[in-house]
């Protein structure tokens, strides 16, 4: 079995950048709209607030893709422009970007990697893979599939790709988790209007020799994966959703789109989150004391307090665990790599870290790393 290192990562944020102010402005224009326009059908719906969104969750902005469409109350929904069969799509066009740069982090070849997964909460089409598409817009050799566990995407991806090299079985792995939640996202739905944002991650994984070291680099010493039914957070669209419609060519959004019932995930995910680092852990003899640095999901920065407190019995500080979600929003399977990209330069050699991601599923993905 061979030692394995993540050796490259890619960030692709998106320019478009999107205050709480200018969301809730926005929300709230379609709010009076629409109980104009339903004048005294049913309670009249609810204002957001900024307040609300800062307490509740820590999220200040995001970015997105297409912030204009969202912004418009008479569409509240991004607008990407079509493309036909032959031109990129936008899904791995966004992903492509990330590669690249986790490619120019590892100063490896494109034709040096033998295998692309691209794992995301959301695909943007079944099939041919947008994997396959980055294969092929990238050079890389050998083979490329599609796969997705909600916000854990990336960290299962890791368990796989980690697994893959450990064995021999591929050479180098290149994950690419692009992520446009902003695209299943409603944002009419008070609830979850503000949560998500967009953004591209990738990771390059490469064996290391029995004694080589990397310096600056990460060690992967071991990935785990756990999941649990749980509906709380469902998307139900698919490809058997018409099919259950009396006029299968009017397919309603309601269901379609992303829906949580976020405080209950808060409750159950803290609990399962907090269990599953310390067993995690508690497996290579160590405790999270032992951790320099935790890069969970970001969801919420009061759930990922929460779940430190109850695993170190302590509150624990940001620069043990640093949060990205104030700038970037929840990006789904992106954000706990981008918590790491952006918090890793003052570790030491032998520096231990957890990332660990957490979300739909319920699901939760984790790889413990040690700096080289
Ligand atoms: N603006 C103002 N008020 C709002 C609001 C908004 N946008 N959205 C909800 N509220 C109100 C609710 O109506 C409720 O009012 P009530 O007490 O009068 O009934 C109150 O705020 C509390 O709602 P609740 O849903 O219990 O809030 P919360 O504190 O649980 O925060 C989340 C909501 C979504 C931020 C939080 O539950 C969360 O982040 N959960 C985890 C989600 C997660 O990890 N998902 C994983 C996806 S990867």
């Amino acid at each position: 079995m061979k030692r394995v290192a993540i050796t490259g990562i890619g960030i692709e944020i998106p320019a478009g950048k999107v205050t709480n102010d200018e969301l809730v402005t926005s929300f709230n224009a379609w709010v009076d709209a629409e109980n104009a326009r339903r004048g005294d059908d049913g309670p009249p719906l609810q204002h957001s607030s900024t307040a609300f969104i800062e307490h509740a969750s820590g999220i200040k902005t995001r970015h997105m893709i297409d912030p204009a469409g969202v912004l418009d109350p008479q569409r509240m929904a991004p607008r990407f422009a079509h493309r036909d069969d032959d031109q990129l799509s936008l899904m791995a066009e966004f992903g492509l970007a990330a590669a690249r740069r986790a490619l120019d982090d590892a100063d490896v070849a494109a034709e040096d990697v033998d295998m692309v997964i691209c794992s995301a909460s959301h695909q943007q089409r079944s099939y041919p893979a947008i994997g396959i598409e980055i294969q092929q817009a990238l050079g890389t050799r050998g083979g490329a599939f599609d796969m997705g566990l909600g916000c854990s995407s990336a960290a299962a991806a890791l368990h796989i790709a980690t697994n893959l090299v450990r064995s021999g079985a591929q050479r180098r792995v290149l994950i690419v988790t692009p992520e446009i939640v902003t695209a299943p996202l409603d944002f009419r739905d008070r609830q979850t209007h503000f949560i998500f944002g967009d953004a591209a991650v990738a990771m390059l994984i490469e064996p290391m020799e029995e004694g080589e070291a990397r310096p600056g680099r990460f060690e992967v010493l071991d990935t785990r994966t756990w999941t649990q039914f749980s509906s709380n957070i469902r998307n139900n669209l698919g490809h058997f959703t018409r099919a259950e419609q009396d006029d299968p060519y009017a397919v309603p959004l309601e269901g379609n789109l992303i829906k949580q019932v976020g405080n209950r995930v808060f409750k159950e995910v803290t609990v399962a989150g907090h269990k599953f680092i310390v067993d995690f852990l508690a497996e290579h003899g160590l405790t999270p004391h032992d951790m320099r640095r935790f890069w969970l999901h970001q969801a919420n920065a009061r759930m990922n307090a929460m779940i430190l407190k109850l695993a170190f019995g302590e509150e624990v500080g940001h620069d043990r665990a640093p949060m990205v979600l104030d700038k970037y929003g929840n990006t789904a399977g992106a954000g706990a790599v981008i918590a790491l990209q952006e918090n890793h330069k003052d570790m030491k050699p032998g520096d231990y870290g957890l990332l660990c991601a957490f979300g739909a599923g319920y699901s939760i993905g984790g790889g413990l790393l040690r700096m080289m």
